[in-house]
This record gives structure tokens, sequence and C-alpha cells, in this order.
């Protein structure tokens, strides 16, 4: 089996990827990064990838069709909550442009596009899956408390674009999974100045890849199209 993991240099694409090493049913990883910290293994091949570029996104796609590699795993752990044009926004008054497309063309546009780019690739694998990590604040019939705009738009957006690739896949000939998954909170470079004040231990990033794991290895066809908690409940949209 081989697999792909988009932003595999985050805390829980980092996590999933040791694991994945650790597998031997898996042959060959292809991971992306944005910055440059990566680690080497006989199996693993690195690419970069910046989400915010479509060209680069583009040249990303064609270097792993390039491989002639069938990938079985394709699983986006990339997102974006805050960086240089600011924070995740408490109220309307801090929205700003900028800023909101920055979280667009990461949590958004990104990955759907290097979907779309490699699809008449995955379209002939068989018991193809494809998870997206996505995050439970972009569920609109859950949102009670408002707030982080961007993040939450965002990755409502994401949910719809995830929503649309599984139902054109679901056309295919070799019936794949495509789902949503909000990996819970768990520390990371993400998630650290929002947690502070939680009395709670949380999540590491190798507990929640262990689950992702085996999340991902439980869902079939049948499931394609959803968005799940790690347990496999599922999420309102
Ligand atoms: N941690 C949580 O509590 C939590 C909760 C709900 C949902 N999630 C979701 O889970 C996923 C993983 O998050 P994490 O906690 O592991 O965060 P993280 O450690 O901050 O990792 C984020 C990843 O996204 C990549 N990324 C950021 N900007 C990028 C860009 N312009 N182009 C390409 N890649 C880019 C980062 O790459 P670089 O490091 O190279 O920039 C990194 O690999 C995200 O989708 C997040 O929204 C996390």
């Amino acid at each position: 089996m081989n697999v792909l993991i988009v932003g595999a240099a985050g805390a829980i694409g980092a996590a999933l990827l040791e694991r994945y090493l650790q597998n031997p049913e898996i042959e060959r990883i292809v991971a992306t990064h944005h910055l440059p910290k990566r680690s080497a293994h006989d199996k693993l091949q690195w690419l970069a990838c910046d989400l915010r570029d479509e060209q680069a996104i583009a040249a990303c796609a064609e270097q792993i069709a390039a491989m002639e590699l069938p990938i079985h795993r394709w699983v986006c752990a990339s997102g974006y909550l805050q960086g240089p044009l600011g924070g995740p926004e408490k109220s309307m008054r801090n929205i700003r442009s900028a800023k909101l497309h920055d979280d667009f063309a990461v949590n958004t546009i990104g990955p759907v596009l290097l979907f779309s780019a490699m699809a008449n690739k995955l379209k002939l694998v068989p018991g193809f899956k494809a998870a997206f990590l996505s995050a439970q604040v972009g569920s609109i019939e859950d949102n009670q408390l408002g707030g982080w705009f961007g993040y939450r738009m965002s990755k409502a957006a994401l949910n719809m674009g995830i929503r649309c690739l599984a139902i054109e896949a679901g056309r295919w000939r070799n019936e794949p999974t495509i789902v949503a998954i909000h990996p819970g909170t768990t520390v990371s470079n993400l998630s650290k100045d929002f947690v502070k004040q939680r009395k709670a231990p949380l999540q590491t990033a190798a507990h929640c890849a262990e689950k992702l794991d085996h999340l991902i290895e439980q869902l079939s066809a049948e499931g394609t199209g959803q968005f799940y908690r790690l347990d496999g409940s599922q999420l309102p949209w």
C-alpha cells in the first residue's frame, strides 16, 4: 500500500507519518512539506508544496503522477489558524480580507485543488481512501459560539468541497471513500495558544494518529461523503 500525506511536517501529519513508516504493509510514502524541515527514510519521498500557490500544487501533482505509484491512502493533515496576518478573529470587527484569503487558500482551496489535480490517477486505484482533516468548528450546525470567522468559514467551505468530491468520485468505477475528519483537540503548533486554560490533559499527536489510522482503515465506500469524529461517530455539517 502507498500513501500520500499532505502537511506531513505538522504535529498530526508527522505522527501519522511516523506510524506509517513503522507499518510493514506500507511500501511507499509521499509526503508534502511547506517549510524546509524534514526527516529521511528509505520508503519516504518528500515534495515541497505551498498550498497557497496554484503552480506549486500543479507541479506537486505532476511529480507524483511521474512516480507512477498507485496512491491507496490520501491524507490531508495541513491546516492554518494563525500567522503573520494575525490570529483567529474574536469579533466581526477583527475580520480582515488578507487573513481570510490565507485561511481559504490553505484550508480550502489548496487541498481541493491538489486532490482534483491527482484525481485521474486516484480513480484507477481499487479501495482508494481520502481523509481530509477538517475541524468541528467548521460545522455550521454545531456553531453556538461564533468568532474564529476565517478558520470556521474556510473549514465549512472545505467540508462542502469534500462533500462535492465524494459525490462526483462516487461515480468512478472503483468506488472510493472520501471523508472529512475532526481530529479532536490535539497538542500542536496550531492549537498551542488556544488550550492554555484547559485543565484536562490534551490528546497527543501520536494518540490522534493512532485513532486516525484505525478510523481510515475501518471506513468503507458506504461511509463516503461524511464528516467524522475520531471515534467513528458522525458530525453534522
Ligand atoms: N490540533 C488541533 O487541536 C486540531 C483541532 C481540530 C482540527 N485540526 C486540524 O488538523 C490538521 C492538522 O493540524 P495540526 O494540529 O497538526 O497543526 P500543525 O502542527 O500546525 O500542522 C499544520 C500543517 O499545515 C501545514 N501548512 C501550513 N500552511 C501551509 C501552506 N501554506 N502550505 C502547505 N502546508 C501548510 C504546516 O506545514 P509547515 O509547518 O511546513 O508550515 C503543517 O504541516 C489541520 O487541518 C487542523 O485544522 C487540528
